[in-house]
């Protein structure tokens, strides 16, 4: 019995071993776009963000849910398994700090906004997210105001509907603040 036990938790750390191989093997791709200076220009980054976000998003991509011509093509070909894995390693990585040059006038401006809509109730006091709440912190800005202006605009979708994103404003400004937040 005790042998057929350890022979177990073996297989299981060996399994769960594979899994992060896999995924870091996977993420390689993602990796081209998803980086501080990618040509691409507008790919955030993945790394720190909550596995279930990730997962998520990427499914959304998957489906259509969330139109994006690149992203559904990236992941057209990943089982949910491949998803999972690919999330969970990108969830285990550090998060990348200081990576973009914020303007501390825009930085002040969107920390008045953001204390005033109390977007931390959910995306945490330092903005880092936690389950299905998204990563802020240290966000690549560009991207950042991109989604803003979708929420405003009704092209992306971001609960509770309530929080008036086209009454809010000043996007720049906001996105400027979370890039900088660490
Ligand atoms: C050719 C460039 C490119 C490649 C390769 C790529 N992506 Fe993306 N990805 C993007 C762009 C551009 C966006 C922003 C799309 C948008 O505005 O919704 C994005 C967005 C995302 C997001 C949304 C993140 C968030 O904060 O909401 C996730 C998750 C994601 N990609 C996962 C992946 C995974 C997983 C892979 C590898 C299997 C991958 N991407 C490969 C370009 C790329
Ligand atoms: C009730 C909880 C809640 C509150 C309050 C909230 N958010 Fe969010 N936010 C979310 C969730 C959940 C998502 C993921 C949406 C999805 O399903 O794609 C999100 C997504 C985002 C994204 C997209 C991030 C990415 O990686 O694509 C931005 C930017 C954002 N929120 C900004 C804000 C701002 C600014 C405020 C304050 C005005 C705010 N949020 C308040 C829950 C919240």
């Amino acid at each position: 019995m005790r042998r057929v036990l350890i022979a177990c938790a073996l297989l299981m750390s060996t399994d769960a071993l594979a899994d992060a191989k896999a995924g870091e093997k996977n993420a390689q791709l993602c990796l081209l776009c998803h980086k501080p200076g990618n040509v691409m220009g507008l790919a955030p980054l993945l790394e720190a963000q909550p596995s279930k976000y990730l997962v998520q998003a990427t499914t959304e991509y998957k489906t259509g849910k969330r139109p994006d011509p690149f992203m559904k093509t990236n992941v057209a070909d990943l089982s949910a398994r491949d998803i999972k894995d690919i999330a969970d390693y990108f969830a285990s990585r550090a998060p990348m700090v200081g990576v973009w040059s914020a303007d501390p006038a825009k930085v002040a401006a969107g920390a008045k906004r953001v204390a005033e809509s109390k977007c931390a109730s959910c995306h945490g006091p330092t903005f880092a997210g936690t389950d299905e709440v998204p990563r802020l912190a240290g966000q690549k800005p560009v991207y950042l105001r991109i989604q803003l202006e979708a929420f405003a605009a009704g092209r992306r979708a971001h609960p509770p509907i309530e929080i008036p994103f086209d009454r809010i404003g000043d996007f720049e400004a906001i996105a400027h603040y979370f890039a900088a937040a660490r």
